[in-house]
């Protein structure tokens, strides 16, 4: 079988190795049908993950299907599956919350630990959820990052009519886009690239869209910040209305200037969101399977495993919402 491996930052190949060994008892062989390419997959690429760890198999969002079950895993063969991106301890103070996202010791597919992009791959049943058979394979890969979502919004109150502001509308702002147009939010979007605004319009001719620089005094009941860089988290604090919510989505190292006095005398809330619970991906799962909820915008292209190169290069162009690798083409 063919996977695909990071030597060390930007130096991306391809390699035939054996096919996993039999499961454990509580481990599934799962053939993979398709990989989405995630902004973390591009950070390990670049080299931009500190802790990230070289040579690494990249990857994390995967739809496949079950084809050798441990003796324990509730997963049968034939069964379609689709990953979490970390694993979890199921131990600690959090996750016996039920708050696995911030597991004390979560590792990371293709940043921490081996990921995921590989013809055939062996993981804990744990860490992979069914999906219905009916399920169209281009919504199901969209699970894994529209869950982020489904997780993010529920943190502030959001309501038919809501004035929500969402900045930067890559994957995950889009995915947020097409949450609140379902949900009725009465949408403003904010991106650098005109382009990416009229994708966002695309889910509906009702949807506002204001350049970061010709933001004047307007604020909003909600803003998720989903850009991650220096200038647009700050731009966030600034659009919330008084009494407001910030759901801060986007990730960012850079240091971000905080204004207090406007946080604390305006009672601006902020919330930190990071990924999902499986509820969470229960919820998102239940939305792709509701023909009603558009998603269309969101994925640019399937592009076959062999044009990986091609698939990576044109993901780090920023000009491209989800690009997915079909590893049934090698
Ligand atoms: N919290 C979580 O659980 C979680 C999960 C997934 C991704 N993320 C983070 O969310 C962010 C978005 O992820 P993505 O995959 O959509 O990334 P992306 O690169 O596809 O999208 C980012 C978008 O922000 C735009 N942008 C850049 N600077 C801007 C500015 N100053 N103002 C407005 N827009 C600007 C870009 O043009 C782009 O369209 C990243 O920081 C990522 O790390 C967080
Ligand atoms: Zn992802
Ligand atoms: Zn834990």
């Amino acid at each position: 079988m063919f996977e695909l491996y990071l030597e060390k930052p930007g130096d991306l190949r391809m390699k035939e190795s054996d096919p996993p060994p039999a499961p454990k008892d509580n481990e599934v062989k799962v053939k993979v049908i398709y990989g989405g390419i995630c902004g973390s997959d591009l950070r390990v690429f670049r080299g931009s993950i500190p802790y990230a760890t070289y040579p690494c198999r990249p990857g994390h969002e995967i739809l496949g299907m079950v084809v050798e079950a441990g003796k324990k895993t509730p997963h049968k063969v034939g069964t379609k599956v689709v990953s979490f991106p970390n694993t979890y301890c199921g131990e600690c103070e959090f996750c016996l919350q039920g708050k696995t996202n911030i597991c004390k010791t979560k590792k990371s597919f293709g940043v921490t630990v081996n990921g995921l992009f590989a013809q055939e791959i062996m993981i804990d049943s744990e860490f992979v959820v069914p999906v219905p058979p009916d399920l169209a394979e281009e919504r199901a890969i969209l699970i894994e990052p529209f869950a982020v979502n489904v997780h993010a919004l529920k943190r502030a109150s959001i309501s038919k009519g809501t004035p929500v502001a969402v900045i930067g509308c890559g994957t995950e702002g889009l995915l947020a886009i097409a949450l609140l147009n379902h949900m009725g939010a009465d949408i403003t979007v904010l991106d650098i690239i005109s382009a990416k605004m009229e994708k966002a319009k695309s889910f509906g001719k009702q949807i506002k869209a204001i350049h970061p620089a010709d933001v004047k005094d307007q604020v909003f009941d909600v803003v998720v910040e989903a850009a991650g860089v220096k200038a647009s988290v700050e731009q966030a604090f600034q659009l919330v209305k008084p009494g407001g919510a910030m759901i801060s989505l986007g990730i960012t190292g850079e240091e971000i200037s905080y204004p207090a006095l406007r946080i604390t005398r305006s009672e601006i809330t902020i919330y930190g969101t990071i990924i999902y619970t499986k509820k969470d991906f229960a919820e998102a799962l239940a939305l792709l399977q509701d023909h009603e909820f558009n998603v269309a915008p969101v994925l640019s292209k399937i592009v076959p495993f062999i044009k990986y190169q091609e698939a990576f290069a044109d993901a780090l162009t920023g000009d491209f919402a989800k690009i997915v690798l079909d590893f049934k083409e090698a």
